[in-house]
């Protein structure tokens, strides 16, 4: 009998409207894994950078792919590691502009989504666990013992991704932020699978 406790909380929600930080939060002061699943996506999309691909023209080059990539959740002293065929995913790669500028394409992808449940879910039994993305609690977790949506209007959102350094191009505006995150979420609520 191990007498762990058992949470999962879900937190959805559209870019740069507050989830990783309200997600960070709750994880410490539950004493639990903070689970990123945005992350886990722009792994996919930067793996498919550097093989060459590019997955608006060809997304069947990336489900082809997908059998040669590793990905896990590896919990390291409190907090959980991506893993991508045993190496660390370096935070700063899969932040750059390059990579959110062809995520939301990879992310459509119903082979990709459906590739990714089992590595999402594959972190429950480490006990409190609060997972962030887009389609925790209706798909992922939806048995979840809590479930948050969060939201913010365009201009906030388009205020929060500027000032988080690495993530947009230099020289990008208010306007010019705001423009790309308004694209990112039409390709994300249309899609057809889990929008
Ligand atoms: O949260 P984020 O901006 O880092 O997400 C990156 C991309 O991944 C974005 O296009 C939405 C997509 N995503 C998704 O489709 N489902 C999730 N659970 C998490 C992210």
């Amino acid at each position: 009998m191990t007498g762990k406790k058992m949470i999962q909380i879900a937190i959805d929600g559209p870019a740069a409207s507050g989830k990783s930080t309200a997600a960070r939060a709750l994880a410490e002061r539950l004493g639990g894994y903070y689970v990123n699943t945005g992350d886990m996506y722009r792994t996919v999309a930067w793996a498919a950078l550097q093989a060459g691909i590019d997955p608006d023209a060809d997304p069947a080059a990336v489900v082809a792919k997908l059998p040669a990539w590793d990905l896990r959740l590896q919990a390291e002293e409190g907090v959980l590691q991506l893993i991508l065929n045993d190496v660390p995913v370096p935070q700063a790669a899969i932040r750059a502009p390059e990579v959110a500028a062809v995520v939301s394409q990879v992310a459509r992808i119903p082979e990709v989504r459906d590739w990714m449940l089992d590595r999402q879910r594959d972190c429950r039994h480490l006990g409190i666990i609060i997972m962030e993305g887009r389609d925790i609690g209706t798909v992922v977790l939806p048995d979840a013992t809590c479930k948050f949506f969060i939201t913010a209007s365009p201009e906030e959102r388009a205020r929060r991704r500027l000032q988080q350094a690495g993530e947009v191009t230099p020289g990008a505006t208010l306007a010019s932020v705001a423009a790309d995150i308004a694209e990112r979420d039409r390709i994300d609520s249309t899609r057809a699978v889990a929008p």
